[in-house]
């Protein structure tokens, strides 16, 4: 897909289509009256009837009017003239999704936009250039039989933007194309159902970023140097399974500067069925999301690359199933952490927090200058947040500020919870260091406090996307999210001089 800036009247541009903002009563939007006044009003002469209301995001398309260089119309609804940063995606996300129904090819957008304090002419582009991969967005489903066409559109012309702002908007529009197809890349892994998507796969689908990007270097750890890293909670959790586990390791190198590398963690669970602890029947399928925070890695170490970010990065990913058997963990085995620390299993699904806690500890050798951990975590989480917060917990508050800050600017948002010592005190075992749960209460934070322990001093960060990362129930599906979030911390990051 194309992305670009346009500065002048959208009426001058040579694409297949124009899209043209409606508000409530028929009002267009300013770059629309510059349409309107091309054609001699007749797009103002056909709102009047009143057969097109503006409402938010409803569309119609219209066969070209006189005097236009393009051959169709489509109106989009933005409701009140007050345009917020939400109601401005959920518009464009409209439109580009109604275009990819059509035979058009390029098409200018000329919506109304939100305030530029809401958004600035910089994230204008990133955003635009990010609604519009989240709304081409096609679910990589196994059905047989013959495919959708793939959609004609490969060129969107996104504006207005005066031009002293378009230098910062066309920078907007190379990230946004980058994060946009990192979340794309994000959602093709977490689709899959388990019995694709293993370990084993996570592993090749990392090997192959190495090919692409001469930046990046994969090694992958087999069961055998997992044993050597002496990752007893990692084993513990894939010792039920008869797929292999893996511990990836995706090193991003920029060819400047040595510099304390960011780590990225992501829980790559590809089933988890609970183990002994066997979960309900009932939603178990979505257990096959719980490698997103894995997938979420694996994509932001492509945007970084792609972006060739002055940063150096490292994403680690310890991946395996959680899966019930003769040969699995029960509830009260005691295992050792990498870090020395014992571990009371009390309950095998809280599998997570043991995979994590090794390769946290791995982390250290890297001596980053921050750590953020990424992980379907809990199930609290999502009754704390619900779907529109990923959980912020870190033992760094001006860290945990910067992630939040990061969610905001990328609308890709996220929530800091308290992370204070009682909720570590929960943790107590009769008969280890540690027991990997502490009952329902506070369950995200109790989650983040166990793998606090395992990050004395880091700067660290955990993020719980149970909530965010995938959407349940009728429409299933990954979100792409936080690719998006991450990839401004990353570039704010390689912006400042650390
Ligand atoms: N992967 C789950 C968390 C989860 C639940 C993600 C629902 C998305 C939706 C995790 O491994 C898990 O099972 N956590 C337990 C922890 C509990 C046993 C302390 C949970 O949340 O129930
Ligand atoms: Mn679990
Ligand atoms: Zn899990």
């Amino acid at each position: 897909m194309q992305f670009e800036i346009f500065t002048s009247s959208p009426a001058r541009i040579t694409v297949d289509c124009l899209v043209v903002g409606v508000h409530d009563g028929g009002e267009l939007s300013a770059a629309a009256a510059a349409i309107d006044r091309q054609c001699n009003g007749a797009l103002g002469r056909f709102l009047k009837r009143g057969d097109f209301p503006g409402r938010l995001a409803e569309t119609l398309l219209l066969p070209a009017f006189p005097r236009l260089k393009a051959t169709r119309l489509l109106l989009v609804g933005q409701g009140g003239k007050e345009v917020s940063r939400r109601s401005w995606r959920r518009a464009l996300a409209a439109a580009v999704g109604a275009l990819s129904r059509t035979k058009v090819a390029s098409a200018a957008v000329a919506l109304t936009r939100p305030e530029p304090r809401a958004l600035d002419d910089y994230l204008f582009g990133r955003s635009a250039a990010e609604t519009a991969h989240g709304a081409l967005y096609r679910v990589n489903d196994l059905k047989s039989g013959t495919k959708a066409a793939a959609p004609a559109l490969s060129r969107l012309v996104f504006g207005p933007v005066r031009p002293s702002g378009a230098a910062a908007a066309r920078r907007g529009l190379v990230h946004g194309q980058a994060s946009g197809q990192g979340a794309r890349m994000m959602r093709d892994l977490a689709n899959l159902p388990g019995n694709v998507c293993t370990p084993s796969y996570l592993a090749e689908q990392s090997t192959a970023l190495a090919a692409r990007f001469p930046s990046i270097r994969v090694r992958v750890l087999e069961e055998a140097d997992i044993r050597a890293e002496k990752m007893g909670c990692f084993l513990a959790v894939t010792q039920g399974s008869d797929q292999p586990p893996k511990f990836i390791v995706i090193e991003y190198k920029a060819s400047r500067g040595p510099r304390a590398p960011i780590v990225l963690v992501g829980k790559g669970i590809t089933f988890d069925t609970g183990g002994i602890s066997l979960k309900d029947p009932g939603a178990m399928d979505e257990m096959k999301f719980d490698m997103s925070g894995a997938a979420a890695v694996i994509a932001t170490m492509s945007v970084v690359a792609e972006l060739g970010l002055p940063l150096n990065v490292v994403g680690l990913v310890p991946t395996c199933e959680n899966m019930p058997s003769g040969r699995a963990i029960k509830p009260g085995d005691i295992v050792t952490s990498a870090a020395g620390v014992t571990v009371e299993i009390l309950n095998t699904d809280a599998e997570g927090r043991l995979i994590l806690c090794d390769a946290l500890h791995y982390a250290r050798r890297f001596k980053p200058q921050a750590v953020v951990d990424l992980a379907t975590l809990t199930g609290a989480c999502v009754i704390a947040l619900g779907m529109h917060h990923t959980g912020v917990m870190a033992n760094d508050d001006d860290l945990a500020r910067e992630l939040v800050e990061s969610g905001l600017r990328a609308d890709d948002r996220a929530w800091q919870l308290p992370l204070t010592e009682e909720y570590g005190e929960q943790l107590k075992s009769n008969f280890a260091d540690l027991a990997n749960v502490a009952g329902r209460d506070g369950g995200a934070i109790t989650a983040g406090a166990f793998l606090a322990r395992f990050t004395k001093g880091l700067r660290w960060a955990h993020m719980d996307i149970a909530g965010s990362a995938y959407v349940g129930g009728g429409a299933k599906g990954s979100t792409g999210r936080p690719v998006a979030l991450l990839t401004d911390f990353l570039l704010r990051r390689a912006a400042s001089r650390r």
